[in-house]
């Protein structure tokens, strides 16, 4: 049993980190005692996908001929075993022009790779993790979701399309929305009020508790 936090803002005293923080200490009360793990792109980025990696990856025959232990695979496998242990993986993350920050991006490059986290067929690419709940907790200086929209949103279809090549299928969303005009107050409740959507329902895949 084990709890992957990932957070993205680069700022200390951020929406999204405070978010992610509390859904994480919402988990606990129903997975007591339950390990986490950490991986701050905000505050320790990893690097883009470099030319070594990209060459490893641009072939089935350099892909093959390159194997797990390459060194050019060294971080995939890393970042890859974290998201493998993991049986909940909570996400903070700003939304960056309509979608996720780079840094989140650059991880995304790493964790997805054909015949280790998904296969490439006709049909399209199918995950080949098991499936574990996900849950983001978005913060963003406008609105992108309601009524109230006014801006493009590329983050949550591009992000469970990402997560659905691999076999995440359920991620739950919180975004905490027009942070560049509410105040402490209203942030904070909105934040309670994300929290409280969140339901024992949404654990049933973690395996402890099937
Ligand atoms: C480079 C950059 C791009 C941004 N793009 C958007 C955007 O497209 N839509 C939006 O609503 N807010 C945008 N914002 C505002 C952030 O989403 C907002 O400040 C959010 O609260 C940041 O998350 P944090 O509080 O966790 O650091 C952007 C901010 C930065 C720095």
């Amino acid at each position: 049993m084990n709890i992957l936090h990932i957070d993205c803002s680069p700022r200390p005293d951020s929406h999204s980190r405070r978010l992610s923080a509390a859904v994480v200490e919402k988990l606990l009360t129903m997975l007591p005692g339950a390990p986490i793990s950490r991986r701050d792109l905000g505050f320790e980025p990893i690097p883009h996908a470099g030319a070594a990696y990209a060459a490893a990856l641009a072939t089935p025959a350099s892909l093959a001929a390159a194997g797990r232990s390459a060194d050019a695979l060294q971080l995939a496998e890393q970042l890859i075993d974290e998201v493998e242990r993991a049986d909940v993986i909570v996400i903070g993350t700003p939304m960056n022009n309509f979608t996720v920050p780079s840094v989140l991006k650059a991880w995304i490059d790493q964790i997805l790779r054909v015949e280790r986290t998904m296969k490439s067929t006709p049909a399209g690419k199918i995950g080949m993790l098991r499936d574990r709940p996900v849950f983001v907790g978005i913060a963003s200086g406008g609105v992108f979701a309601g009524d109230r929209a006014n801006q493009p949103d590329f983050l949550r279809p591009y992000l469970t399309a990402v997560l659905g090549c691999i076999g995440f299928n359920t991620v739950h969303y919180l975004p905490l929305q027009g942070t560049s005009f509410i105040d402490e107050a209203h942030a904070d409740e909105v934040r309670r009020s994300l929290i409280a959507t969140i339901e024992p329902s949404m654990l049933s895949l973690v395996p402890s508790l099937v």
